[in-house]
């Protein structure tokens, strides 16, 4: 298997522990392992007599019946718990495509979404997302990308990087299209509950049939990456069994502390959620004013869902400069837009942090000194 570097990460290994201020984080404010035992009486006794052999290869059973609580028609036995959902991403690609199928994906997108298949030989089309149409994707254009040899339909909502929220009506009809064609559409839901309005929820992917595949993770809207607790849901029991079956040759099991702390946070999630909304909230208010102060430098987007968002720098300058002048004299890190190969010079900024206020003062100061 022959893939390409991965972009994005290799960028946040270089800068992400060293710079001041990540500004450009996808995932929300976490928290300690203390704080999260503390949501529980009891928890950190149990917590300390946890043990920590081997653990159930699918996922521990109270986990996946937590899990479960997120999708209306989820079983446990339908829910596989993996490392991070880039594990499920991975395993998903290797256990669905065969090279030469036609994949379609939502695109610009995190690297894996497109990349994984693209490595296994399938041939990647591109449905693109545009800055014009306020990111939203078109149906029209999708039927006409599909071919005969389509198997799956990769789509991300909410949306990395532009923090788009399909509309619930949008999302049904594409479902229906991957149900009527017979393809697998597996739907990025890594940023699901972290809609600014939670009456713009969508129902979960896996909730609309045998077709779909949901993927969800600890990391994002609850602010828990170091767990490493990812999951897929899906009513596709074939599918389900070549994933579990690849899963003995990457991690086997899940981590034991983190299935703990993973099933604690989830009973917890809806506190969780809510409080990193509040602080996405208070830096949304923030941006808005930064962005109408600063409109001759950048063109802004106001997301519905998430802790990140694609805005375009205006006038001459190359994103990928900006974004280094600014890394090295200010020390706040910001996602150029090249890194997933979108020409438009936009550039991933995150607001799901508590310093935020501070790492925008330091751009804006940044501006201030160096035009
Ligand atoms: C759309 C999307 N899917 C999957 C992932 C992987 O999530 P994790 O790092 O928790 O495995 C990310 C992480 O940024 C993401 O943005």
């Amino acid at each position: 298997m022959k893939i390409a570097p991965f972009k994005l990460e290799r960028y946040f290994a270089r800068y992400e522990f060293d710079v001041d201020y990540v500004l450009c984080a996808s995932d929300c404010e976490s928290l300690s392992v203390g704080d999260l035992l503390a949501l529980e009486p009891g928890a950190a006794e149990r917590f300390q007599q946890h043990w920590l052999g081997y653990t159930e290869s699918l996922g521990s059973p109270t986990l996946r019946q937590e899990i479960c609580r997120l999708y209306t028609t989820i079983a446990p036995e339908q829910v596989l718990v993996h490392a991070g959902a880039e594990e499920a991403i991975f395993l998903f690609m290797q256990a669905a495509l065969d090279a030469g199928d036609h994949v379609i994906v939502h695109w610009p997108c995190y690297q894996s979404l497109h990349e994984v298949a693209r490595s296994l030989g399938c041939t990647v089309t591109r449905w693109e997302a545009r800055e014009e149409n306020g990111w939203a994707l078109d149906l029209d254009e999708l039927r006409a990308l599909w071919q005969p040899t389509t198997r799956a339909v990769i789509v991300n909502t909410p949306h990395n990087p532009t923090g788009y929220l399909m509309p619930a009506a949008t999302y049904r009809e594409l479902h229906t299209l991957a149900l009527e064609r017979e393809a697998l559409l597996f739907s990025d839901e890594v940023y699901r509950e972290s809609e600014h309005d939670l009456a713009d929820r969508l129902p979960a992917g896996c909730d609309l049939g045998e077709h779909a595949v949901s993927l969800g993770v600890t990391s994002k809207t609850y602010g828990l990456a170091g767990l490493r607790i990812g999951w897929i849901a899906t009513h596709n029991a074939e599918l389900y069994r070549r994933m579990a079956a690849l899963k003995d040759y990457t991690t086997i099991c899940n981590s034991a502390p983190s299935e703990f702390l993973a099933e604690l946070a989830l009973r917890h999630r809806e506190r969780l959620a809510a409080r990193n909304l509040a602080i996405i909230a208070r830096n949304l208010e923030l941006l808005d004013a930064f962005f109408a102060r600063r409109a001759d430098r950048f063109a802004w987007q106001r997301p519905r869902a998430g802790a990140i968002a694609f805005p375009r720098l205006l006038g001459e300058q190359p994103i990928e400069t900006f974004c280094d002048e600014l890394v090295r004299a200010a020390s706040v890190l910001l996602l150029p837009g090249t890194l997933y190969g979108h020409p438009g010079n936009c550039f991933r900024i995150g607001f799901g942090r508590e310093n935020m206020p501070e790492a925008l003062a330091r751009l804006e100061q940044h501006l201030v000194g160096g035009g």
